[in-house]
């Protein structure tokens, strides 16, 4: 592929935006009557508007002809294919094929992966069963009440937004825990609410060698034994989701106990498999199912819908159109919706773990902008915590607003207030208010005209702050399952359009490697000269301090 600022719908795009800069939504809203018919697509009943966009009719059709250009649609036939597009790895993608609920065949290695995969899936439907229904119970006969998953990164984000957002859905007696910071804190504060006769702990990790996961499984090993006395008892209470049997079973952890997946599945992308686990024990094995259908119905749509309607690709095009042309830096995600408070960490990894990369296919530095920051935080709470710099600030913040018409707790009329708070937010983003709007606000509150002067400026909005609506009936697991494979396919599309692998992670590994040497510097408690100035006087001053093991 030519360098993509080569390309005739780059340049057709940056001479186009040299036109459009300027222009004002709420002028181009004016103008066009239709323009929501015009700039929305829906699946099922999710709602994209993308209406409140800095486009127009001649802009969403360059962004869809760029993604024409870069053959987003033959990229997306070799993903659910099972190619190895993880060039760096040598590895298919082949996370959709853990949801293809229509169990046509895939092949990797000219094996169908598709009765491996349902027998993962009826090895967890099987065990979630008996734990829940109470005929799988601790080693003295309690009934397991409390999961903890020890895991990091996918192995944790996945799962844990998941169970946080379907709370409505789970098991009474049932809780679920996450842990995953190497911070002994992490632990601890959990192992205060928990008994050992009734927990059972997942050690989920796909390489099963992650340091934290590794090191907060032993530890919580040692708290079982500690406690009970029973060594025994940890193949009872311990299981393991892992590619790695082996360590697994080095762990201690039983064969029938351990619950597999594959190296072409990536952490960031793996909760639709056995890393589920918690998920199904905590919801059941319906509703994981049902959350899998709704990822497979947007993988459908992907698959099929044009793209002027495909909403993964839009989003993705969007997002190309404000990082590489308006220059924004980030990206941010407003739930209106507390059941979703962990999304924005999720997407985090998603996104910044798939596209944070220089490097291009080709194995050169890129000479444009790649995967944006991307953070947020749920709705309303976010309005009383960085909306000023959203409304007011210099820095153009391109985001995505998610909301349920209906409440899993109706009370009074605060979710009402809280659509209203959905609607006006984002109408004000776009709409601003002009000088004019606002003195006569001003002199309407009797306000001097002097102090109408002073105040004045502080009180205009420009405006033009671009935002998607995302709105569905209610969180349910299918709706769920369709937004986050909806953002899954958005980040490949744009890896797409950057010409960069968005499936392997080589920047997580340099940190590790130092802090292994360094674990090593600190465990002889001697002061070091070995690094930069900086780090041997903080490790020193460390040493003075007598820090903690
Ligand atoms: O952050 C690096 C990473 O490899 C992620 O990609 C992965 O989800 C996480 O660490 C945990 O890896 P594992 O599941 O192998 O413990």
């Amino acid at each position: 592929m030519p360098n993509l600022t080569e390309l005739a719908s780059w340049k057709a795009l940056q001479a186009h935006f040299d036109q459009i800069k300027d222009v004002r939504m709420r002028d181009l809203f004016a103008q066009d009557q239709g323009r929501f018919n015009k700039f929305s697509t829906q699946m099922d009943d999710i709602l994209l508007d993308f209406s409140k966009n800095r486009i127009n009719d001649e802009t969403f059709g360059l962004l869809c002809d760029l993604a024409r250009e870069v053959d987003v649609e033959v990229w997306r036939d070799r993903m659910f294919s099972g190619e190895q597009i993880n060039i760096s790895e040598f590895r298919p993608v082949l996370h959709t094929a853990l949801r293809n609920r229509s169990n046509t065949p895939v092949y990797v290695d000219g094996e169908d992966v598709m009765p491996k995969i349902n027998r993962v899936l009826a090895q967890i439907r099987y065990f979630t069963e008996r734990v829940r229904g109470g005929h799988l119970r601790g080693y003295s006969g309690h009934l397991i009440t409390d999961i903890i998953n020890i895991g990091i990164g996918g192995s944790d984000l996945g799962p844990q937004v998941v169970c946080d957002s379907m709370k409505p859905f789970a098991q009474r007696g049932m809780n679920v825990h996450f842990v995953s910071n190497i911070d002994p804190t992490h632990l601890t504060e959990v192992l205060k609410f928990v008994v050992p006769e009734s927990t059972l702990f997942i050690v989920s990790s796909k390489t099963f060698t992650t340091q934290e996961t590794m090191m907060n499984a032993q530890s919580a090993r040692k708290w079982f034994v500690e406690t009970t006395g029973n060594e025994k008892a940890v193949s009872r209470h311990f299981v393991a989701v892992t590619t790695n049997k082996s360590a697994a079973s080095e762990f201690g952890i039983l064969d029938e106990n351990m619950f597999e997946f594959w190296d072409w599945v990536g952490g960031r992308y793996s909760l639709w498999s056995a890393i589920g686990l918690p998920i199904a024990l905590y919801l059941g094995m319906d509703r994981f199912e049902e959350l899998l259908e709704g990822a497979h119905a947007m993988d459908m749509h992907f698959r099929s819908a044009p793209i002027e309607k495909n909403m993964p690709v839009i989003l993705a095009m969007l997002g190309i159109w404000y990082n590489n042309f308006f220059d924004a830096q980030s990206h941010a995600v407003m739930a209106y919706n507390q059941y979703l408070r962990r999304l924005p960490a999720y997407l985090q990894q998603l996104d910044m773990e798939s596209n944070g990369k220089t490097i291009n296919r080709q194995g050169k530095r890129v000479d444009y902008l790649t995967g944006p920051v991307i953070w947020g935080e749920t709705g309303s709470n976010a309005q009383h915590a960085f909306f000023q710099l959203l409304h007011q600030g210099t820095k153009p913040v391109p985001a995505d607003f998610l909301v349920p018409a209906r409440s899993k707790n109706p009370l009074g009329e605060q979710h009402s207030v809280l659509l209203a708070n959905f609607f006006a937010q984002t109408r004000a983003l776009m709409n601003g208010k002009t000088e004019d709007e606002a003195r006569a606000e001003l002199e309407a509150a009797g306000l001097p005209e002097d102090v109408v002067d002073d105040v004045l400026p502080h009180k205009v909005f420009e405006g033009n702050k671009p935002t998607n609506s995302i709105m569905f009936e209610s969180l349910e697991p299918r709706t769920l399952g369709a937004l986050l494979a909806l953002y899954e396919h958005k980040v490949f599309v744009q890896g797409v359009v950057w010409d960069i692998n968005s499936f392997d992670q080589w920047g997580v590994e340099y940190g590790k490697q130092l802090a292994s040497d360094i674990q090593q510097e600190l465990a002889s408690r001697e002061n070091t000269t070995r690094y930069d100035d900086s780090t041997n006087n903080l490790i020193n001053y460390c040493m003075l301090l007598k820090f903690s093991d």
